[in-house]
């Protein structure tokens, strides 16, 4: 088994829209091992994606992870990472395959309704930039 990050982003959180796309997640075969609902604050968000920091949209990508808040989770499945990339679909929902959670609930490529980790290494720093081992739980 491996595990990876969600958030469910402030877009779809506003919208009333974190139930679905939890039941989309777990209707897809993860297993929720942690859950919180949080708001970042400017400097959690731009340390989160400091991978992003010179692209023109990194202000922008900021403010709006701050407007509200979202729903980071540890989700576990046999090749979590590939997995549930190919759950959540393409960046821009324009360009998702139909039924994955972006073409379904994503606004547009910001307000993108969902993160996931980019790889395993990415997955562990992102599991523990918001949880620590002892809030992922077994069923
Ligand atoms: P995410 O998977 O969280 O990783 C980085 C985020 O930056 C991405 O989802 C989008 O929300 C955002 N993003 C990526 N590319 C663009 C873009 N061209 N314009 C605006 N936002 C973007």
């Amino acid at each position: 088994m491996n595990r990876t990050l969600a958030i469910i982003k402030p877009d779809a959180v506003a919208a009333g829209k974190a139930g679905l796309v939890l039941a989309h997640l777990e209707k897809s075969g993860f297993t929720v091992r942690a859950m919180r609902l949080t708001r970042l604050n400017p400097e959690q968000a731009r340390a989160f994606y400091a991978v992003h920091t010179e692209r023109p949209f990194f202000q922008s990508l900021v403010s709006f992870m701050t407007s509200g808040p979202c729903v980071p989770l540890v989700l576990e499945a046999d090749g979590a990472v590939p997995k549930l990339r190919q759950t959540i679909g393409a960046t821009d929902p324009a360009e998702a395959a139909e039924g994955t959670i972006r073409a379904l609930y994503a606004e547009s490529k910001e307000r993108n309704a969902i993160h996931a980790s980019d790889s395993d290494e990415n997955a562990d720093r992102e599991v523990a930039f918001f949880f620590s081992e002892s809030d992922l739980l077994a069923l």
